[in-house]
């Protein structure tokens, strides 16, 4: 709290409100006193201008394009570290020692296996299921199969044995979703491989085609989850929160946040993004034509990957991303024509008033999906990739609602009212 108040003038009464200060320097409202003080309340559609909690995990400032886990830049992480060290950043706060570390990787490796009755969901969803909604139902479903693991009280570094099996299991779900739907034998976790290794080994081995695990490929995906591994208050995470916030477990409240994600306006940016691109070079590749598109304002189309919320400048995740995606194009010798055309969609972006005007860049979807063909992982899938990578994210802010009297309150806005006030009631009989 600082000492600055800011006024507040309402039919001709001023009120002072309190103003709290982040460790950064920005300045927020406190607006917690006002419908007590004033009897309004504020209106704020799609929370643009709503801190909806005092968080100590992520830091993100739109205008310069920073992004910072726990105080580290993100460039340096995706850089120099593993995606389970990130994610015990994540939930403790600081990164862990060599020996924190060997712990947390054993546990990777020891909760690899989900409960063979688990196995027999996956042949009863329907062929073609998306991976999203049968990822969903079973993370909802670790719930039952798991009932002791929400109440176990034995964290170590602040990591509970719930929150290890989960971020552990949701690989083996995602990659067992996916040989379900390819119908594929399942190939199970192996306890001589790390968490990147033995996600790609569960996804491309085959009894007649063994999997080599590729370095560069393992490389890439441990920078590519470190990018999506937090965002601050986004639409998932505030789902997490919010359906946490009433006493929901982790699973279910983790449940949630994947359906959040799943939409285009968000994870499922990626899938949109490569549907694009392809079909704009079905139809010649006729950049111009969808360019005029989403200037059009009666035309709904957007340019799937472009624009952001908060970011108002080169998200500094795509900056990475992008990277990673020529790295991996040119040491593998992958020619991809998508890539070509992403890359001559942005320059005429770059370049058209109407996006230079919005502040529309490249948001972190732009060219992952790009990265995630190469590696061999099907459109489908692009947005289940992105949920096992915000899942360290969506747990520290569950574990941060939780451990905080004032966010564990319930989630629960109000609303402006503007439907009729009030009519008597008319007897069906009377009813025009
Ligand atoms: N293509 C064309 N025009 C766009 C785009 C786009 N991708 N994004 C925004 N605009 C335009 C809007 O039409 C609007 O124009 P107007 O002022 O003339 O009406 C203006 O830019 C502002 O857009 P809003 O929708 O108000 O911005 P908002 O902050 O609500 O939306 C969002 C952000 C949802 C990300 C939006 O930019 C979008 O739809 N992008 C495409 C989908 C996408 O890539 N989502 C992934 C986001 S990253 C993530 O979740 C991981």
């Amino acid at each position: 709290m600082t000492s600055e108040t800011a006024q507040l003038t309402i039919d001709g009464v001023v009120y002072e409100l309190p103003v709290v200060e982040s460790s950064t320097g920005e300045k927020a409202v406190d607006i917690r006193s006002l419908r007590n003080q004033t009897g309004c309340i504020t209106l704020d559609s799609g929370y643009m201008n709503t801190g909806s909690c005092i968080s100590n995990i992520t830091y993100l400032d739109g205008e310069r394009g920073i992004l910072r886990y726990r105080g580290y830049d993100i460039a340096d992480l995706a850089k120099n570290c593993i995606f389970i060290e990130v994610a015990y950043l994540l939930l403790t706060g600081e990164l862990p020692t060599y020996d924190e570390l060997e712990v947390f990787k054993r546990d990777m490796r020891r909760y690899a296996l989900i409960h063979e009755d688990m196995i027999h969901f996956f042949d009863h969803f329907p062929p073609n299921s998306s991976p999203m909604s049968i990822l969903s139902t079973m993370v909802g479903t670790l719930h039952d199969f798991y009932p002791e693991m929400d109440l176990d009280e034995d964290p170590y570094g602040g990591i509970t044995t719930t929150t290890a099996r989960l971020l552990s299991k949701i690989r083996t779900i995602a990659a067992f979703s996916y040989k379900k739907n390819v119908g594929h034998p399942l190939v199970y976790p192996r306890v001589d491989l790390n968490y990147c290794s033995n996600f790609l080994n569960m996804m491309f081995d085959r009894p007649i085609m063994p999997y080599n695990v590729e370095p560069l490929m393992v490389s890439a995906l441990n920078k590519i989850l470190i990018l999506h591994a937090d965002h601050e208050q986004n639409c998932s995470t505030s789902a997490v929160r919010l359906v946490g916030s009433s006493g929901a477990g982790l699973y279910p409240s983790i449940s949630a946040g994947i359906n959040a994600l799943w939409g285009p306006l968000h994870g499922g940016a990626n899938v949109a993004v490569l549907r694009l691109l392809e079909t704009i070079r079905a139809d010649g590749g006729t950049i111009d034509k969808y360019i005029a598109r989403a200037k059009n304002p009666d035309d709904p189309f957007r340019f799937s990957g472009f624009g952001h919320r908060v970011y108002k400048t080169y998200d500094p995740r795509a900056t990475i991303v992008k990277e990673i995606c020529h790295d991996i194009m040119s040491s593998l010798e992958i020619q991809d024509p998508l890539l070509d055309l992403a890359m001559e969609i942005e320059e005429k972006i770059s370049k058209d008033e109407y996006f230079i005007s919005r502040n529309l860049y490249p948001n972190v979807d732009f060219y992952s999906g790009i990265i995630y063909r190469a590696m061999g992982i099907p459109t489908n899938m692009f947005t289940v990739m992105f949920a096992l990578g915000r899942l360290p994210g969506w747990i520290a802010h569950w574990q941060e609602m939780n451990n905080n009297k004032e966010s564990r309150r319930i989630g629960r806005p109000r609303q402006v009212y503007q439907g009729v006030a009030h009519r008597p009631y008319v007897a069906l009989e009377r009813r025009q």
